[in-house]
């Protein structure tokens, strides 16, 4: 089998943070979203992987390489714009040829990896398999009708009147028949060749598909909200290990890991959390579900429930931040110069809650 990973997309929701970093590539627990993907992929045992890039391709391409890092050999395909799912399967079918292949999108995080579905998939004499997992709010994603036998009837790209609360997650199963559906199908009225609509061809044209029914948690990490969600589940899964220095009058507590380099001074760390290669935090409080990325400098200051990307700088704040998603080489620091005042330097679309 095959992997293609969906990695274009503007990452519009995740504002201003999306400006300068490509949305895949925005770190849980201090890993991007798009390794764990490759690595959930290398681990079902697929080497062979496609990568469709959009606008932000050269960043994606740096950061990823060739996937020897990771055992894996990475193919590029480029698409000209975002348009749909169904699309990139499409331009595709030169690096998928006739072989049986997942996709996974690149923003999308699962637990307890792929493997137990790709096995099923690969085993079978399926055409198509899709993972549905239940959801509060179906109608912003795909979603799936079954009958009392658990087959598919009917697939609704965001329903305004969903029939069931089953939505598709991010990760599809195919053989060679869905280029058939993705010629065969129009454009929706988001301007977008559409996977589920693919998926209902095929159901149609009496193909065999099938449901998983994930029972896990999964997040699709649009806003930042879900960022800091995916975050939370990650870190609870993680084993804790110290490689960095902690002094003797910290306190480390909990489910934590300290990473190489990283300096723990006069401070209490919390975990679930994780502190970055060469990060320094001195006379500080980190608390639970708290990443702080690489070489950033935190001091005299409160951080809990946070995601901080690198080379960020946060000094002698004086109320706890919590809930907050910041960016890469961001300040935040107490001004001496007169007057009191607050003073930013905001990206467009920036956030900031004051007390
Ligand atoms: C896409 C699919 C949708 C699926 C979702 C999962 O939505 O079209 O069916 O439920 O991914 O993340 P999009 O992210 O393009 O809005």
């Amino acid at each position: 089998m095959k992997g293609l990973i969906l990695s274009g997309g503007k990452g519009s929701r995740l504002y201003p943070i999306t400006y300068t970093n490509a949305k895949q590539l925005v770190p849980v627990a201090n890993k991007p979203v798009l390794f764990r993907v490759i690595e959930a992929i290398r681990d079902a045992g697929i080497t062979d992987i496609g990568v469709v890039i959009g606008d932000t391709g050269p960043q994606i391409r740096e950061a990823v390489g060739d996937g020897s890092r990771w055992g894996v050999q990475i193919t590029y395909i480029q698409q000209e714009a975002p348009l749909g799912l169904a699309h990139a399967v499409k331009i595709s079918r030169d690096f998928l040829g006739d072989e049986r292949f997942v996709m996974f999108l690149g923003d999308n995080v699962i637990e307890g990896g792929i493997s137990p579905l790709i096995r099923q998939f690969a085993d079978s004499d399926w055409n198509c398999q899709i993972v549905l997992t239940e959801v509060d709010e179906p109608q912003h994603y795909g979603v799936a009708e079954l009958d009392e036998e658990g087959r598919i009837v009917r697939l609704e790209e965001k329903p305004r009147q969903p029939r069931s609360n089953l939505a598709l997650v991010g990760i599809y199963m195919f053989d060679h028949h869905v280029f058939e559906a993705v010629e065969a199908i129009q454009p929706s009225w988001r301007g977008e060749l559409e996977i589920t609509d693919a998926i209902q061809w095929l159901i149609d044209a009496g193909y065999r598909v099938y449901p998983y029914i994930h029972r896990g948690w999964w997040i699709d990490t649009g806003k930042p909200i879900d960022m800091l969600e995916a975050n939370n589940r990650v870190l609870e899964e993680l084993t804790p290990h110290i490689e960095g220095v902690v002094s003797p009058d910290s306190e480390v507590k909990g489910r934590v890991i300290i990473e190489k380099g990283a300096e723990i001074i006069d401070s209490v760390i919390r975990g679930p959390a994780i502190i970055g290669e060469e990060t320094k935090v001195v006379n500080a409080y980190i608390g639970p579900y708290t990443s702080i990325y690489h070489h950033c400098h935190i001091e005299r200051c409160e951080i809990e429930h946070c995601i901080v990307l690198e080379h960020s700088r946060i000094v002698d704040v004086p109320h706890r931040i919590e809930d907050s998603l910041i960016g890469r080489n961001v300040e935040i620091t107490r001004s001496r110069v007169k007057p009191r005042a607050y003073k930013m330097t905001l990206g467009d679309n920036s956030k900031v809650g004051l007390l």
